[in-house]
């Protein structure tokens, strides 16, 4: 650990900030590498005497915002970290770094299944980073959650933070396209959820270079219009879903009315949009029969 004054580790912050970025990237940075949490920056600004201790000096962390600065870096992958709901997790440039927007996800489900101790069947497709099996698995212990997706190193990466953040055994990762390694759990859960690639081609063609430069494409291009990976998961649902099962789908902020048509087609009801915390209707959820 380094001592550092606070007055001269705020003038450090206030000038990295006065180059560009964000104070939630700088933040993120400052915890994850330099060992000062949030909670810690605030009570340096309310109390700006007396000395921090950093585990990394300030040139050294300067050095990794710089290189955000200059090369449009998710500071998450400069990191390998980023904060999702309560978890901790690691990112690489092989994974989606998880969005606030989706955490939503999960109370959706906690809204339909309100009893934690249920004993639920559970399976996410295309779980990326891991973050929203993972926040399942925990929220409820007796249940079993299946994850998937195409993408093996992003499988380890979901795997090591599952063993970091849970000392259950309740989730289980496969490899595959969409249902296809889930073909033993045929008529058996009680609900599937997914945030599938739903990026229409031309939208992803001018997606900002912090994206497109370096999250992987194959979890944004949703192919020409958004909803081929969505047609696809709807479409296969009901051979997996238990009789009322639940698919809870998290969509494009213009896709909403589509998705509902396409669940509805596929004999699904109750079939809902449900807003984020904009206002926009992200996420898309029906009842198979
Ligand atoms: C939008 S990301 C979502 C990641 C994570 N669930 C989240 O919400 O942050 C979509 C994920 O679907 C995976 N994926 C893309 N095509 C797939 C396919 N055909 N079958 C299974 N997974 C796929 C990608 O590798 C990526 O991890």
């Amino acid at each position: 650990m380094l001592s550092i004054s606070v007055k001269e580790f705020l003038f450090w912050k206030k000038t990295q900030l006065s180059k560009g970025g964000d104070h939630q990237s700088l933040a993120l940075l400052l915890d994850s590498v330099g060992g000062i949490s949030k909670s810690d920056l605030n009570a340096l600004n309310i109390n700006p005497e007396g000395n921090l201790y950093l585990k990394k000096n300030l040139e050294f962390l300067e050095s990794i915002w710089n290189e955000h600065l200059l090369k449009s870096c998710p500071i998450q992958y400069l990191c390998e970290i980023t904060f999702w709901r309560d978890l901790k997790l690691k990112v690489t440039n092989k994974v989606l770094i998880p969005r606030p927007e989706t955490e939503l996800i999960v109370d959706i489900v906690f809204n339909i299944f309100r009893e934690k101790s249920e004993k639920l069947f559970f399976a996410e497709l295309g779980t990326g980073s891991g973050a929203i099996s993972i926040a399942l698995a925990l929220a409820y212990p007796l249940s079993d959650g299946v994850a998937t997706d195409i993408d093996q190193d992003a499988l380890e990466i979901a795997t090591k933070n599952y063993i970091n953040s849970s000392k259950q055994t309740n989730l289980k990762f496969y490899c595959g396209n969409w249902w296809t390694p889930l073909e033993s759990f045929k008529g058996k859960l009680d609900f599937a959820i997914s945030n599938p690639p739903y990026i229409p081609r031309h939208t992803y063609e001018k997606l900002p270079k912090e994206v497109k430069n370096y999250e992987p494409k194959v979890a944004l291009l949703g192919g020409e219009d958004g909803l081929k990976h969505i047609n696809e998961i709807i479409q296969k649902a009901p051979l997996f879903l238990r009789e009322r099962g639940w698919l809870i789908l998290e969509n494009h902020f213009d896709q909403g009315e589509k998705v509902k048509q396409l669940l509805i087609n596929n004999k699904f009801k109750s079939v809902e949009i449900v807003n984020d915390l904009s206002g926009v209707g992200r996420f898309t959820i029906g009842r198979y029969k």
